[in-house]
This record gives C-alpha cells, sequence and structure tokens, in this order.
C-alpha cells in the first residue's frame, strides 16, 4: 500500500484525507493517506521518519508551508519562487518541495469559470502566504495585478515576485476612495484573506459598494460556502466562485507532481461540499 498524508498543527479540520480517500477508493488504488498532527519540534523528525517509511509523498500545511524548507533537497522552480512548500514527493534519496497553491487557484478558475487570466486587470486583496502563491501564478499569466491590503508593507513585498518580462503588480492602500478610483477597470477580484471566515462570517475585506456588475469575484474561504463578500458581489449582478475549487485543484495537482496524472476531479469536489453541508 502506498502510503501518503498532510502535516500541520492544527490538522484535524483538514479536508486533505477526505478529498484523497474517495478519490483513491473511486479508481481502487491500493493508497493511504492520512492526516498527522506535527509539534513544530519534530517536523524534521517526522518528514525524515515519512521518507524511512516509504511515504511517496505528503501534503504540507498551516504553520508549516515555510518551515519545511531547511528538510528538503530540492524545490521545484514554483516553490523556489514563493518560499513556500505544501506537496513533498520522495523519490530515492530526495525531497523535493512543489507549491501547488496557485496552481490549484488558476486551475479552479480555468474549469469553473473558463476564466483566462491573460491581459485581465486583477485585484489581490491580503499579502499573505496565499495571496503570495496566487500573485506568483497571476503574473506568470501576464496578468495585471493589484493588490491592497491592510498592512500595505506585506503588499509592497510582494512586488519582488514579477519578473523583469512580467507586468509590475501595483500596490493600492486598503482605503475606499483609493480603491474606487481604480475599480471600473478591474476585471477580477480576489480575496485571499481570512475576513468572513466562520466566526468573522459578517465581515468584508472591502467594501461592497465597490462591485461593478462586471467583476468576477473570487473568494478563496470555502467554509462558509457563500462568505458575504460572495453574497454582496452576486447581489450586485457579479459572477463568483468559491474556495472549493482551488481546495480540490491544489489537491488534483499534487497528484499530478506525483504520480502524473490528475484525479477524478468530481468526485474531490463531492467529498468536500458533502462534508462541509453536515
Ligand atoms: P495565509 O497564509 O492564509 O494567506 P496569512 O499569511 O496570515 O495567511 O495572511 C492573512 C491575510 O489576511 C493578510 O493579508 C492579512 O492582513 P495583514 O497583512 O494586514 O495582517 C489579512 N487579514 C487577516 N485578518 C484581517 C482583518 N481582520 N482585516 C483585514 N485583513 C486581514
Amino acid at each position: 500500500m502506498e502510503l501518503l498524508g498532510v502535516i500541520g498543527n492544527p490538522i484535524a479540520h483538514s479536508l486533505s484525507p477526505l478529498m484523497h480517500n474517495a478519490a483513491f477508493k473511486a479508481l481502487k488504488r491500493d493508497c493511504n493517506y492520512q492526516s498527522i498532527l506535527v509539534e513544530e519540534a519534530k517536523l524534521k523528525d517526522v518528514i525524515y521518519q515519512a521518507q524511512a517509511r516509504g511515504f511517496t509523498g505528503l501534503n504540507v500545511t498551516i504553520p508549516f508551508k515555510e518551515k519545511v524548507l531547511p528538510y528538503l533537497t530540492d524545490l521545484t522552480p514554483v516553490a523556489k519562487q514563493v518560499e513556500s512548500v505544501n506537496t513533498i514527493l520522495f523519490h530515492d534519496q530526495e525531497i523535493i518541495g512543489h507549491s501547488t497553491d496557485g496552481l490549484g487557484f488558476i486551475a479552479a478558475a480555468e474549469s469553473e469559470l473558463a476564466l483566462d487570466f491573460n491581459q485581465k486587470q486583477v485585484l489581490v486583496v491580503g499579502a499573505g502566504g496565499s495571496a503570495r502563491s496566487i500573485v506568483a501564478q497571476l503574473l506568470e499569466n501576464q496578468a495585471q495585478v493589484y493588490i491592497t491590503n491592510r498592512t500595505l508593507k506585506r503588499a509592497e513585498n510582494l512586488l519582488s515576485l514579477a519578473t523583469k518580462q512580467q507586468l509590475k503588480p501595483i500596490v493600492i492602500p486598503l482605503d475606499y476612495r483609493e480603491l474606487a478610483q481604480q475599480i471600473d477597470k478591474i476585471d477580477v477580484i480576489i480575496n485571499t484573506t481570512s475576513v468572513g471566515m466562520d466566526c468573522s462570517g459578517n465581515a468584508t475585506p472591502v467594501s461592497p459598494a465597490l462591485f461593478r456588475p462586471h467583476h468576477i469575484v473570487i473568494d478563496i474561504i470555502y467554509n462558509p460556502q457563500e462568505t458575504l463578500f460572495l453574497k454582496e458581489a452576486k447581489s450586485r449582478g457579479c459572477k463568483t466562485q468559491n474556495g472549493i475549487g482551488m481546495l480540490v485543484w491544489q489537491a488534483a495537482k499534487a497528484w499530478e507532481f506525483w504520480w502524473g496524472y490528475l484525479p477524478p476531479i468530481d468526485i474531490m469536489y463531492q467529498a468536500v461540499t458533502a462534508s462541509l453541508k453536515t
């Protein structure tokens, strides 16, 4: 049996085992994917033990996406660029780190909304780890990126992601008047912050008065499935997408890295939506 798992802390609420095991079952693959709660002091040991036990790979979640970097022997170019790893492959004696978060975000928008980011004007709200992965891939897809964030300095830190050939991102202070000046030319608005998650369910990361009917509005939050941000966007005529797609597609892109092919995507979607309903 092939062994895989996700390491993080906390880990009990991760939907990864559910998604991956549902796909293995559908394909009758002899694989077991487990959630592994890791104390930070044991991070290195856990990775080396997984290698010694013959694990195929691991996923990595909060708070270890940057912390695993010292224990890896190699990084893919995208992981190197975003300095973050959510997928590990054990190959011979190598421990290779990859990041599928941004790739999963793009794949979800392409598949659910038929969205091509090339030359699109895209406003990214937030400048944390998720924003970093998403901005890197938006730039790769030749989008003109605008970044706004509560802490302006963090937004400015993302500017270095652009290479010489790419359109430089533009930083806008998280201020209604400043955003309103640019908003009509924006095609896509993406929330990458945690505002709207669980208990903060009645807040939005930017004022809903900024939404225009031509905007495509994406939230990477999947619980709740429809945040107030998306509800407000929908009520103003915008096309919307929630975070389930990114969750599923980042997992699918991990399969591509481990085995070179995609899992049954619909099975993964069903597993996630069924569990979120209960
Ligand atoms: P992740 O890896 O999930 O992106 P993170 O790196 O902690 O998590 O980033 C969280 C993002 O949500 C940041 O952009 C953060 O803004 P700051 O950089 O100013 O901290 C944003 N965020 C979290 N809570 C927020 C709030 N109440 N209002 C506005 N932005 C918030």
